[in-house]
């Protein structure tokens, strides 16, 4: 898919300020720092479209962009942020939450996970949930360029048989660097092919 617009439509606090479910919709969820918004510059190609940081928590609001007047793109907070009171980071966040379940014309949640690690009990917990929710969604890898094609292929394996534990299907995985653009085509052809099934929310 060519990429020929890419619009900021808003940002959101709350459910009730998202826009209309008018398009095909894409959520980026993770962990905080684990490269929701710049994966989303790489994809779409603009430097700086969402919003990155090395601080962490950066983004609490989610913020909504227009892909080719046809889609849209949802970076969403991060979760896990170790700053956020403990009531807030027992779950994942009111707005996650409410998000994942009640957003009618979210297609498929991209859940990104750091390459570079052993699986974390919040990205499983998470999973588990969407899998218990049954929401659309697939694991994608991120910041590949700061380690081997082994270790990546080892640290995925360790996250599979963690999966494994639970299901007996795996979800579609992708590997990606924001940096390199490695996963972009791959992650923008899956999204061609799934916009093709979508029916307006009524
Ligand atoms: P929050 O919005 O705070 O939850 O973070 P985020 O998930 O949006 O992460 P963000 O895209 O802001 O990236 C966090 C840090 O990781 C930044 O310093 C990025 O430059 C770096 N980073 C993100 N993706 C990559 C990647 O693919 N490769 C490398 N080397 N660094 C990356
Ligand atoms: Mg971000």
């Amino acid at each position: 898919m060519e990429i020929h617009s890419a619009k900021f439509v808003k940002s959101s606090a709350k459910f009730e300020q998202l826009p209309e479910p008018n398009y095909p919709e894409y959520g980026f969820v993770g962990r905080s720092n684990v490269g929701k918004s710049s994966l989303i510059n790489a994809l779409v190609e603009r430097k700086s479209l969402a919003k990155t940081s090395s601080t962490p928590g950066k983004t609490q609001l989610i913020n909504h962009f227009l892909i080719n007047e046809e889609w849209y793109l949802a970076d969403l907070p991060g979760y896990g942020y170790a700053k956020v009171s403990k009531t807030q980071r027992a779950g994942f966040g009111k707005m996650i939450t409410d998000y994942v379940l009640d957003r009618k014309s979210l297609m498929n949640l991209f859940v990104l996970v750091d390459s570079r690690i052993k699986p974390q009990k919040i990205d499983l917990e998470f999973i588990e949930f969407l899998g218990v929710k049954e929401i659309p969604f697939g694991i994608v890898f991120t910041k590949t360029d700061k380690l081997t094609q082994k270790q990546a292929h080892a640290n995925q394996k360790a996250f599979r048989n963690a999966l494994l534990q639970k299901w007996e299907q795996l979800p579609a995985m992708w590997f990606t660097s924001a940096v390199k653009g490695r996963g972009r085509r791959e992650l923008l052809a899956f999204i061609k092919e799934v916009n093709e099934v979508w029916t307006p929310v009524n």
